[in-house]
């Protein structure tokens, strides 16, 4: 029990080093975003100003933190509590002055066609043709045009087609963002239902591409998922084994969970990691991010508790990547993700 109890708080601490902290908002925005956004923005991240708080609503600021910019410098932050993310968006707020607006959620009628060719014209220049914000002024990299004070954003990155009501996204468009290059479409000359088609083609990338739901997001929360086996500890190592093999993966030699931390006489053998990989993934996944060593080759845990029962505990491969805010990682570890829950319904049987 104590052991297990253990395990997890090191699982918890090495993946989500602010849980327990009381929710300050100025030092969790020290802490997790001056270092890009400084005070009000700047740097590396993009103008947090109040011309811009005045137009942009809490649940955008407060989305923009979950979700991040995948494959963008801007991280996601999945380990912050909501109690968190509250206090860092109203600490921004706070700069302002003024509450944020509040947008409907209702999507704005357009012509997704039309929309396309006026993105074109006006706006792929700093935003690229796909609206990826590659090329010119580049966020991907921490480099940066040299023309550019502030980088044109990822405007058709999920991330922010999360965040972003089709309103907020006219009105910026009409607006502007004052102090940098993008300006106020009104000047130039748009129209009202130009500013909605632009939106259509805008919000039409959103289709392509995948975001985690929130439902499916609130239980995967958890850096360690437990279950529990139906069988002894025996069986359930040998099935676990078993499930291993048939998805042509193989495991490693045994090692008790207690290995290295404790005299070898008395390690406790009622507690087993099964480790097990298959080369080729790992290859691949390690040649995306290097970091992740840390957290390979998979591992299953098989603990016998005092009364008998028997649990599992494996790592959540796919939070674990996701703190990486890297796409292809993502995609590695969602099939390895898949692998381990099948290996293990598969020996829970
Ligand atoms: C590693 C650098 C980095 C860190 C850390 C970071 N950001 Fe960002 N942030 C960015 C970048 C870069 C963008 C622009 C996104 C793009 O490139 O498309 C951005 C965009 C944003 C936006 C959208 C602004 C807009 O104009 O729409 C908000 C809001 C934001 N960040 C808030 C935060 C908050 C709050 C934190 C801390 C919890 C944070 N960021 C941490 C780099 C960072
Ligand atoms: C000359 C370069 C330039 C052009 C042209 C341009 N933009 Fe921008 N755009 C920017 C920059 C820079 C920002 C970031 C400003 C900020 O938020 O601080 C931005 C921000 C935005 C945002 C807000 C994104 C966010 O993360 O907050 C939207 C939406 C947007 N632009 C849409 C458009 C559309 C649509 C057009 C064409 C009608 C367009 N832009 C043309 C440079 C440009």
């Amino acid at each position: 029990m104590k052991i297990r109890s253990v395990a997890i708080a090191l699982i918890a601490l090495a993946c989500s080093p602010q849980a327990s902290a009381a929710p300050d908002g100025a030092a969790l925005y020290e802490s997790n975003c001056a270092a890009c956004h400084q005070v009000n923005g700047g740097g590396i991240g993009l103008p947090l100003s109040a011309s811009k708080l005045a137009t942009v609503s809490d649940n955008y600021i407060k989305s923009t933190i979950r979700h991040g910019r995948i494959g963008r410098i801007m991280p996601a932050f999945p380990e912050l509590s909501s109690a968190q993310v509250d206090a860092i968006t109203a600490y921004i707020r706070s700069w302002s002055g003024v509450a944020g607006p509040q947008y409907p959620d209702t999507p704005l009628p357009g012509d997704r066609r039309r929309g396309g060719s006026l993105f074109k014209i006006y706006c792929s220049s700093c935003h690229s043709s796909d609206g990826s914000g590659e090329g010119l002024g580049t966020g991907v990299t921490y480099s940066r045009g040299r023309s550019f004070a502030v980088m044109p954003p990822a405007i058709t990155n999920p991330g922010f087609l999360a965040s972003a009501s089709d309103h907020m996204i006219k009105r910026v468009i009409m607006l502007g963002r004052p102090g940098t290059a993008m300006k106020s479409f009104l000047d130039v000359g748009l129209r009202d239902n130009d500013f909605n088609d632009l939106v259509s083609y805008i919000r039409s990338f959103e289709a392509k591409q995948r975001i985690p739901s929130a439902a499916a997001e609130e239980t995967e929360k958890s850096p360690a998922l437990m279950f529990d086996s139906p069988n002894d500890f025996a069986t359930t190592i040998a099935s676990i084994k078993s499930a291993i093999e048939g998805k042509n993966f193989r495991y490693l030699p045994d090692r008790h969970l207690e290995k290295g931390l404790t005299e070898s006489g008395q390690v406790n053998r009622r507690q087993m990691t099964i480790r097990y990989c298959n080369f080729q993934q790992l290859y691949k996944m390690m040649r995306v991010e290097p970091r992740l060593g840390v957290g390979l080759p998979c591992r299953i845990t098989v603990i016998e508790n005092d009364d008998g029962t028997v649990q599992l505990i494996a790592m959540n491969m796919r939070l674990i990547a996701q703190l990486f805010n890297n796409d292809q990682l993502l995609e590695f570890a969602e099939e390895l993700h898949e692998i381990q829950l099948d290996i293990i319904d598969e020996a829970l049987l």
